[in-house]
């Protein structure tokens, strides 16, 4: 099994430089298919959610007030004190929990809403398979399971845009495929098994069919893929210059037992 005591203490380090190492799917700007779906389901001052991998804390805003109950689980002590201090006086309103997402026994049957943001990351997916299973045994009749998890293919797609601006630009086929490595930072992933590792975090990078068959294991029996979509900026290599292009994305789900 990986080793979570290590991830933990690594994620713990990023949590400092947070907004500068990740790219945010809830940044104004950002199409993020969620916020619909948690504006269709939330009965306003009912209900019992969790925020599983909260980081630090930027959809719990939403969740606080929206929902009679709120988890906020994540295995990073760092991450839980800033999303604590994003929440200020309204902290007192979540039950923080500092533990890694595949320890629910205690909230089985308790969730109304199960959501995990970019967190079903684990290299290891025996872990993630046992994490699944656990959310779903959250679940109370009626729950939902809403996520983002980091799109694979969406870094091939930049690479090929990487190679048609380089290939544009008069390079050969050879330097336009050495170009575009470096720019999409191809030395940090493993693209046969979808990882990327950056400071120590391994994290796993997702095909949409990886988490259809990975969902439906766990004993989804229901599973709606949509894409949040990152506009072209400047914290992507070449970002500015691919703007009419169709927008990169990471993969979101929808999912019911
Ligand atoms: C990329 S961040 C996303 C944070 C937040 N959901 C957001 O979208 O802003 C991933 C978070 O998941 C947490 N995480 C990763 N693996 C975890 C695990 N196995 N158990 C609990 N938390 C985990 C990390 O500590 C980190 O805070």
């Amino acid at each position: 099994m990986n080793n979570h005591q290590d991830q933990d203490r690594h994620w713990s380090l990023a949590a400092v430089r947070y907004d500068e190492l990740f790219l945010d799917a809830f940044q104004s700007g950002v199409e993020n298919p969620l916020w619909a779906e948690l504006d269709a389901l939330a009965d306003p001052g009912g209900g019992a959610v969790a925020d599983l991998g909260c980081g630090t804390g930027a959809l719990l805003p939403r969740l606080v007030g929206r929902f009679q109950k709120v988890y906020a689980l994540d295995f990073a002590p760092a991450m839980l004190v800033k999303a604590r201090k994003r929440l200020g006086k309204e902290a007192g309103r979540v039950t923080f929990l500092e533990r890694p997402m595949h320890e629910l026994g205690d909230l089985a049957g308790a969730l109304d809403v199960a959501v995990a943001v970019n967190s079903l990351v684990m290299p290891d997916v025996r872990l993630i398979d046992q994490t699944l299973r656990a959310i779903r045994e959250t679940l109370r009749p009626g729950g939902v399971f809403l996520g983002v998890v980091p799109s694979i293919d969406a870094i091939l797609y930049h690479t090929m845009l990487l190679m048609d601006r380089a290939l544009g630009q008069g390079a050969s086929p050879v330097e336009a495929e050495r170009s575009a490595a470096f720019h999409a930072e191809h030395a940090l992933y493993d693209f046969a098994f979808g990882r990327f590792r950056f400071q120590g975090i391994e994290q796993k990078f997702w095909h949409p069919f990886e988490l259809r068959h990975r969902l439906a294991k766990a004993g989804f029996g229901s599973v709606e893929l949509g894409q949040v979509r990152y506009p072209w900026d400047e914290s992507i290599p070449g970002g500015p210059e691919f703007a009419g292009h169709p927008w990169s994305w990471d993969w979101s789900f929808v999912a019911r037992p």
